[in-house]
């Protein structure tokens, strides 16, 4: 309930005890959330932010981060941070930073350290590594070291490849590790994280999500004053806790949700939805039907960019419209959002972390109501996961709550088009399928082409990927009806056609992930339409599962071969379906969506 430039209000949290430093690491946001797992609010903060703006807070994380501290333009901290006497952790690029600006030396590794190592302890390990056993499982991801430690330090942890793996000056209360307790590969971590949030800040127990509903209501009260809530829903999570809990503190009267159907959802999408709010708040939802508009002005568009530039440029014309038609931008309505944590962030300018696609455009009106601070967000300050819980709290239904992201174009990114007929490039590790696919190398991003070959593991994918110039994307086949070196591409443009197969095969996999539980285990399972294969049959199915923890980066999923087989024998059976393939790739190199 704030928007970035209000500030967060204190009633729907406490004042943070732990502050995260972002050094521009995509686990600086897991970070805080495992401290919220401790039960302890913990909140992110710019890597600048001057010492005394910390100066509230029980402790502070600096983060890890992709830089090096000896590039000019890396990320820097207050050094008066760290003779301010609270107790500061640096984890990965945090500890070198530490390090460096206390007169110690980084150097440059010969070879990297990415993955599983085992730390042994060394010397007094301090309240730190306290109950941390010998010879535990720890995730490495680095290739600068600590190679002098800062006068008063000790070396508390080491691993095979790592002489410097955590460092301590207890005394001064500053502690350092390079590997990462954040992640679920490093056994201690949550222990490790523990000693520091509670034992050496001292911090106290004062977060639990569900405990929030009453303040979050109130707030929303207090937002509202006599005014209304309309909402874009989306079907998704967030916008649903989100309208949930403004129905419960204003009442069913004063809310309002419009879902608009863009005709580019999956199967069975809008009646779920309707049924959902039918649940939440009778009468309460209505549905926009504009697929029409949106297919009219798809049909026989090929560029992904252009594919969201109208996509975007349709979703304004029917949210303005919806917005007049309803006169909803008269004084007594406010627009309800479901803004996570990490959005205000993001949106805010973190400014070490890189951004790859723009999702959201923004809407004039909705633009000038946010301006006009005629806008709630009862979910600003949580993160995905707390979001469930108060959802879960909030009585709603499972199968909500556990939902996938879905992005906002929808079917139409999964939906690859081709100019002309084109044959693929055999080369050593198998065909260069001349189809483009978005990826992303460092903190931009690539258009390529795909490589598919009949046999290969995820290892060997991501060999591939460095290996072969041209391309980001590495796919397997599954099964098909004509042999690997016989298919290509065909031209193919979006139509309603291809996008209803699309949402059948999409409807197949969900169907067949659900049963097995698959989809529990993955953060998200696109399936995309790719015109590959024989003039009998120019289509091909790519199944993309992955697992992630926020998005920003993902492995992809282990498909179990059972699964995989079934798959694709059900959607083999699909006329127009010549092949069925499976992405190996991890993000990055390529981007979760192909678009
Ligand atoms: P990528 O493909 O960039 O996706 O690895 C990261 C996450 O963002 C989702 N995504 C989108 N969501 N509008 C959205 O609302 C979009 O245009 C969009 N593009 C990607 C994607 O599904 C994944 O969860």
């Amino acid at each position: 309930m704030q928007n970035a430039a209000a500030g967060a209000r204190p009633e729907l949290h406490p004042a943070p005890q732990v502050l995260i430093l972002d050094a521009g690491g995509q686990y600086c946001h897991l970070i805080a959330r495992k401290v919220r797992e401790l039960g302890v609010y913990a909140e992110v903060r710019p890597s600048r932010t001057p010492a005394a703006e910390l100066a509230g807070a029980k402790g502070v994380i600096i983060s890890g981060g992709p830089a090096s501290v000896y590039e000019p333009a890396s990320p820097k901290i207050d050094p008066a941070l760290l003779s301010s006497g609270l107790p500061v952790l640096g984890i990965c690029y945090g500890q070198q930073l530490m390090a460096q600006i206390l007169g110690g030396k980084v150097r440059r590794g010969e070879k990297g350290e990415y993955g599983l190592a085992t730390l042994e302890r060394a010397g007094e390990g301090g309240e730190l590594l306290e109950g941390v056993e010998d010879c535990q499982q720890i995730w490495m991801s680095h290739r600068d070291t600590v190679a002098e430690l800062p006068a008063g330090f000790s070396v508390v942890g080491r691993t095979a490849a790592c002489a410097v793996a955590a460092m301590a000056a207890p005394g001064r209360r500053l502690y350092g590790l390079q590997f990462h307790p954040e992640v679920v590969h490093t056994l201690p971590g949550q222990r490790i994280l523990a000693n520091f949030v509670l034992r050496i800040c001292g911090c106290q127990p004062d977060w639990n999500p569900r405990s929030r509903i009453p303040a979050i209501e109130r707030e929303v009260r207090r937002v509202a004053g006599g005014r209304n809530v309309f909402f874009f829903v989306s079907g998704g999570v967030d916008s649903t806790v989100a309208f949930t809990l403004c129905v419960r503190a204003l009442g069913r009267d004063r809310v309002r949700g419009v879902y608009v159907d863009t005709g580019l959802m999956r199967e069975g999408e809008t009646g779920f939805v309707r049924q959902v709010f039918e649940g939440l708040a009778p009468g309460a939802a209505a549905i926009e039907d504009a697929g029409p508009e949106f297919l009219a002005r798809l049909e026989g568009v090929r560029d992904p960019e252009a594919k969201r530039r109208i996509i975007g440029e349709e979703f304004v014309r029917v949210q303005e419209r919806i917005l007049a038609s309803r006169k909803l931008l008269d004084s007594h309505w406010i627009l309800g959002q479901g803004t996570i944590y990490p959005d205000t962030i993001e949106s805010g300018g973190s400014e070490n972390a890189a951004v790859i696609k723009t999702h959201h455009n923004r809407v004039e009106g909705i633009q000038r109501l946010i301006e006009a601070g005629r806008i709630v967000e009862p979910l600003s300050s949580f993160y995905k996961d707390e979001v469930r819980e108060i959802g879960r709290e909030l009585g709603l239904p499972e199968e909500l709550l556990s939902r996938h992201p879905f992005p906002g174009p929808g079917l139409a990114i999964r939906c690859l088009c081709a100019e002309q007929e084109a044959q693929p490039e055999r080369v050593e590790e198998g065909w260069i399928v001349p189809l483009r696919s978005v990826g992303v190398q460092g903190d931009s991003r690539t258009y390529a082409r795909v490589l598919a070959a009949n046999r290969m593991s995820h290892d060997e994918a991501t060999a591939a990927v460095n290996r072969v110039a041209g391309i980001n994307r590495v796919i397997r086949l599954a099964g098909s009806r004509v042999p690997l070196d016989q298919m290509r591409v065909f031209p193919s443009a979006l139509s309603r056609e291809r996008l209803a197969l699309l949402r059948r095969a999409d409807a197949i996999v969900r169907a067949a992930s659900h049963r097995s539980g698959f989809d529990q285990r993955v953060w998200q399972f696109p399936v995309v339409l790719i015109p590959f294969g024989a003039p009998a049959a120019p289509e091909s199915i790519v199944l993309r599962p992955v697992e992630s923890v926020d998005g920003m980066t993902a492995q992809s999923a282990l498909m179990d071969e059972a699964l995989l087989r079934s798959l694709t024998e059900e959607l083999l059976s699909l006329e127009p379906v010549c092949g069925v393939f499976y992405d190996l790739t991890h993000k990055p190199p390529g981007t979760i969506e192909w678009e």
